[in-house]
């Protein structure tokens, strides 16, 4: 087994880590032994003490994706602390529910608060965190997308460009770091039983559930399962966009 066949140690920075799939994935990370930073906007206290309760290490940092100050904080505190930093995972993200997300009605604010979080956030962590990685030796990082980078989907203007970005971005990093030892890919989920969902409707629910082959909303600790196998294994693997989206896009309008 080489090292990157476990996560034993391995530090770990997760954003987004709240709720939702960074809550997911910073448990799992956890749980496999790494000594995982909890970053978010919101209290990570709870993310904390479930992965404490189960023996995991982790710690809370606040942090806005969207502050290349708040990155550089973190980061300088990790390295101090762990001395390296060696797994990243970019999950933080918002939907834009400030005003219609169609391309004509969308409004410049309401544009401009997803692309910050869910592409300049993914930029400014991988710029924070990959010259640690270089000094380190490698590292690998696990970017969130979306279906909706792919496809067209309802009112989602201002979220489907970010996502898009990310993978456009998670590829440029993987040409650019392979040769110094990090791996950089993204994730691209189908529908996932998360917070995110909260403003929308039980019919809303029911047919994003029934979108998928697999008819049911994703769980968020699926999500993480993949991120885990990203860090852990797949050493072969970089540059890519995996969906992991229950069939959602294999699905024929039928
Ligand atoms: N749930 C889904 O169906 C789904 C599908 C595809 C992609 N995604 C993506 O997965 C990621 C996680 O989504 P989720 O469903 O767990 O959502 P969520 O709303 O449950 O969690 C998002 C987390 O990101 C944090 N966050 C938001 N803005 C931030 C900022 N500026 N700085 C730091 N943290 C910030 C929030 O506080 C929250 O804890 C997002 O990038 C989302 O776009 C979700």
């Amino acid at each position: 087994m080489t090292v990157q066949d476990t996560l034993q140690d391995r530090v770990a920075i997760v954003t987004g880590a709240a709720q939702g799939i960074g809550r997911a994935t910073a448990l799992r990370l956890a749980a496999e032994g790494a000594v995982v930073t909890c970053a978010d906007i919101r209290d990570c206290a709870e993310t904390v003490a479930l992965a404490d309760k189960e023996g995991g290490r982790a710690a809370a940092v606040e942090l806005d994706v969207r502050r290349a100050a708040d990155w550089e904080r973190a980061v300088t505190a990790v390295v101090a602390e762990h001395g390296r930093i060696d797994l990243l995972a970019n999950v933080a993200g918002v939907v834009n529910l400030l005003s219609p997300d169609t391309v004509v009605d969308l409004t410049e604010d309401a544009w401009q608060v997803v692309i910050d979080t869910d592409l300049k956030g993914v930029w400014l962590g991988m710029r924070a965190v990959i010259p640690q990685m270089v000094a380190g030796g490698g590292g690998r990082i696990v970017n969130i997308s979306s279906m909706a980078a792919l496809r067209g989907l309802p009112n989602l203007a201002s979220y489907s460009a970010a996502k898009a970005g990310v993978v456009g971005l998670t590829q440029q990093a993987a040409f650019e770091y392979a040769e110094q030892g990090i791996l950089v890919n993204a994730i691209a989920p189908g529908t996932i039983d998360t917070p995110i969902l909260a403003e929308i409707t039980d019919e809303m629910r029911e047919a994003n559930a029934n979108a998928h082959l697999i008819r049911r909303l994703g769980r968020p600790e699926e999500i993480a399962a993949m991120a885990a196998y990203l860090f852990r294994e797949g050493g072969f693997q970089t540059g890519q966009t995996v969906p992991v989206d229950g069939g959602w896009a294999a699905k024929g309008n039928f």
